[in-house]
């Protein structure tokens, strides 16, 4: 099992896997951005085309019941051939070429022979290893856990424990982003409409976008100035197109919030750029839209707001336990 682990890891930091040579899993979910592209809003791929989703963090992804933002897929193994043979992801032609491409590489002769029993590199052995892989990217043990699950009664501040009576209570936020008695991945493996892609669709979507210049360095883009150097969005209808019922238009996964601290931008089109501002938005309600509206004004205090930040931020695992689940 170890072996089908390294095994997975190799190949996804390998940027042979594209078929221009240049670009592996590992450049859209960057170990030292928290498995995501901190800088980008959208994920950028094959030869600079722009794909209209931000690249979900992919922590806890082990447990999680359906895979993309709108579910489209349930099966890890399954799942990592579609940025394999996306053309605007790694664009491979097939699901041969790169089972012919990986068996003809001389540094992994033998290791899928190694790892699986005798089999060689093939459609589901590929696929087995990067979930192996991906399952062991566990996120957990932060101060919140070792407050609420722990007893440890120091482990959060007051302000921080404030932000979870927040988050439970007034907020509403564990309605969607669920915890559980022994345990939390703050997620209900459910799908909402929060407006996001709703206001995008209509073309009211926000004319600035802060862009990261540098770590925490943000300047705010007209929309007007970015046209000569970035493609227009992809009218993204969510759920719906895989459903085709109504409710499920502009509808997106509830996301687990580990190391949320860590996986900026937010919302699947990466159009929130900050905890605060996420919080501002639920605030507000999120945006008006067709339809039965989920999330209502929540009329938060200043303090209630920066509480409630505060205790997203208690989400975080700490250094040394992420670097034994082998990232950062
Ligand atoms: C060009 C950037 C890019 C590359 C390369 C890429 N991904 Fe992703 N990944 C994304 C984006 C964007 C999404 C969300 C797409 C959507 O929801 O439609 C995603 C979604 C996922 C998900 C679903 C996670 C969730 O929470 O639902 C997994 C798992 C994943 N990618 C693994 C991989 C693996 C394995 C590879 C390499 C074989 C890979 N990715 C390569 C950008 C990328
Ligand atoms: C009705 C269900 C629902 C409620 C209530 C809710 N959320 Fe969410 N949350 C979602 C969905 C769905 C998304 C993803 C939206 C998207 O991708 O466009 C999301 C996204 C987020 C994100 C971005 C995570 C990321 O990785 O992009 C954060 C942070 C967040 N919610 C925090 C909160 C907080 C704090 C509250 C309470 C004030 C809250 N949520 C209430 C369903 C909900």
């Amino acid at each position: 099992m170890k072996s089908q682990v390294e095994l997975g890891r190799k190949l996804f930091f390998d940027r042979r896997l594209a078929f221009n040579n240049t670009n592996s899993c590992a450049m859209c979910h960057i170990e030292s951005q928290g498995l995501t592209t901190n800088q980008s809003a959208t994920a950028i791929g094959m030869e600079g085309r722009s794909l209209s989703r931000n690249a979900p963090a992919l922590y806890n992804v082990a447990y999680q019941t359906s895979l993309f933002h709108d579910g489209r897929e349930s099966d890890l193994a399954q799942q990592a051939w579609a940025p394999l043979l996306s053309p605007l992801e790694m664009a491979n032609p097939s699901i041969g070429h790169v089972v012919d491409k990986i068996r003809a590489l001389e540094d992994y002769a033998g290791l899928f022979e190694a790892a699986f029993g005798g089999h060689q590199a093939s459609m589901q052995t590929i696929g087995d290893a990067l979930a192996s892989y991906q399952r062991t990217l566990l996120s957990g043990n932060s101060r919140f856990d070792r407050w609420y699950y722990g007893k440890q009664q120091d482990a959060l501040s007051p302000e921080e424990k404030h932000g979870f009576e927040v988050f439970m209570g007034k907020g509403s936020c564990a309605t969607c982003h669920t915890v559980g008695e022994k345990s939390a991945l703050f997620t209900d493996d459910n799908f909402y409409v929060t407006g996001i892609g709703y206001y995008n669709a209509i073309g009211a979507g926000p004319r600035v976008s802060k862009v990261e210049l540098a770590p925490g360095e943000f300047i705010e883009m007209k929309h007007e100035d970015m046209k000569s150097f970035s493609a227009p969005r992809i009218n993204d209808i969510g759920r719906f197109a895989l459903t085709l019922d109504p409710k499920d238009r502009w509808a997106y996964k509830t996301p687990g919030l580990r190391n949320v601290e860590l996986t900026y931008p937010y919302m699947h089109d990466g159009s929130l750029s900050t905890l605060e501002d996420v919080v501002a938005f639920y605030d507000k309600g999120g945006i008006e839209h067709d339809g039965e509206r989920v999330l209502k004004p929540l009329g938060l205090t200043d303090k209630e707001k920066a509480d409630l930040v505060a205790f997203l931020k208690s989400l975080t695992t700490p250094e040394d336990q992420a670097k034994h689940a082998g990232y950062r």
